[in-house]
């Protein structure tokens, strides 16, 4: 299976394609911990996830461990698998730069916490965190072991504030390549931007030399929402109020004003009888770079989390996006204020991490910003 390299001028796992499933873990450092133990747990993690990634145990002496009288460094449940694919991205959160360890200086501009959007339903548990780790990889046992191991080797310096997994459909059970689908039973991603599409990315997604920040460059930065989703009332609606509100067929993912799925959304479209053909609420209008003037980078997966207290679904949107700003997320989340989608969703947890520039080989992903 595949193994991607660690090391390179951007992390992996922003523009890395169509991985199977997602364990996102938040951290926060524990109390007295110092910009020594910092810069250590990231050394610590860039030598594990190198290796990791190219499907090694987490530690040289691995799952059997130096000595049989001493816990093994490995926790050993991926012995015997491969990489799957494996790519993990770390980040830091705004509170990184409070006055624990003397950071402020090196906030970039943009790491701030975001708005309170109308109908956010936050739980504080499933939001922040002083750092992040995303692991990625066709196999979730791969993914976490990886976390699980990285969390580990934190101990003592930084603890688990928060976990969320997710997945999408493994790459062996669709018949040709197509777009992913969510819970909604919606393809998810069919206008998003391409991955192989360095102009885009280059304007959209990373952060450029001329960042106020200098050790950003290379980075950008990750906005991670949980989104339940009330099935129950979405399953009782009827198919053509559902693809009025997405503003797309629901097979095949064309845009209601025409065209095939890969087609642009035409907002000024109109049907047989004159009238407009997508809703002026329509989720894909609200979202649509015509209407907001920016793009991001969208890479979600679906979860479900067992039942709710009055014996719903928990289950929804592991909306991660990636852009060189928050705010270009910012400003489409405010568009969305009078999405018909609302009716169906809820926003429960929330992030914002500035995902570290990727490391050359030697160097460890703390280098640039602790110096
Ligand atoms: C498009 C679903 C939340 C931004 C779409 C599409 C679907 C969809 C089915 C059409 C296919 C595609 O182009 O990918 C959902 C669901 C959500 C959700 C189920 C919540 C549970 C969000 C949020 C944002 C967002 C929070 C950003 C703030 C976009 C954008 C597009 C899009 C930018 C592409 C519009 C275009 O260029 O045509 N979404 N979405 N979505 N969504 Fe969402």
């Amino acid at each position: 299976a595949r193994a991607y390299d660690f090391h390179g001028e951007h992390q992996q796992g922003v523009t890395t394609l169509s991985p199977d499933a997602l364990v996102l873990a938040s951290l926060d450092m524990v109390d007295g911990a110092t910009v020594d133990d910092l810069r250590e747990l990231l050394a610590d993690w860039t030598y594990a996830a190198s290796r990791l990634a190219q499907g090694l145990e987490v530690a040289e002496d691995g799952a059997i461990g130096a000595s049989p009288e001493a816990p093994p460094p490995d926790s050993g449940e991926a012995l015997g698998l491969d990489a799957a694919g494996l790519t993990l991205t770390f980040g830091v959160g705004p509170t990184l730069f409070d006055d624990r360890f003397d950071l402020a200086e090196r906030r970039p501009a943009a790491l701030v916490d975001l708005p309170l959007f109308a109908g956010d339903l936050l739980e504080p548990a499933r939001c922040g965190g002083d750092l992040v780790i995303q692991a990625c990889a066709a196999d979730s046992q791969v993914a976490l072991h990886a976390v699980r191991n990285l969390l580990r080797i934190g101990f003592g310096r930084a603890q688990v504030r928060w976990l969320q997994t997710g997945f999408t459909h493994a790459e062996g059970s669709a018949e040709r390549t197509m777009t992913p689908r969510n819970l909604l039973g919606f393809k998810d991603g069919s206008a998003n931007l391409r991955v192989d599409d360095a102009a885009h990315l280059g304007e959209f997604v990373w952060v450029g030399d001329d960042a106020d920040q200098p050790w950003m460059a290379g980075g950008t930065y990750l906005v991670a929402r949980r989104i339940r989703m009330t099935v129950e009332s979405w399953d009782r609606t009827r198919l053509r109020e559902q693809e009025r509100v997405i503003g797309r067929t629901k097979v095949e993912g064309a845009p209601l004003s025409g065209g095939e799925e890969r087609d642009d959304v035409d907002l000024d479209a109109t049907d047989d009888t004159g009238q407009p053909a997508m809703d002026a609420d329509a989720h894909v209008r609200l979202a649509h770079p015509s209407v907001t003037g920016t793009r991001i980078l969208r890479r979600p997966f679906n979860y479900v989390d067992g039942v709710t207290s009055v014996g719903q679904l928990d289950a929804g949107l592991v909306f991660l996006s990636f852009q060189r700003d928050p705010e270009q997320f910012v400003t489409i989340q405010r568009s969305l204020r009078t999405d018909l989608l609302n009716e169906y969703i809820r926003h429960v947890g929330s992030a914002v991490f500035a995902i570290l520039p990727g490391v050359a080989e030697g160097e460890s992903l703390g280098d640039r910003l602790l110096g």
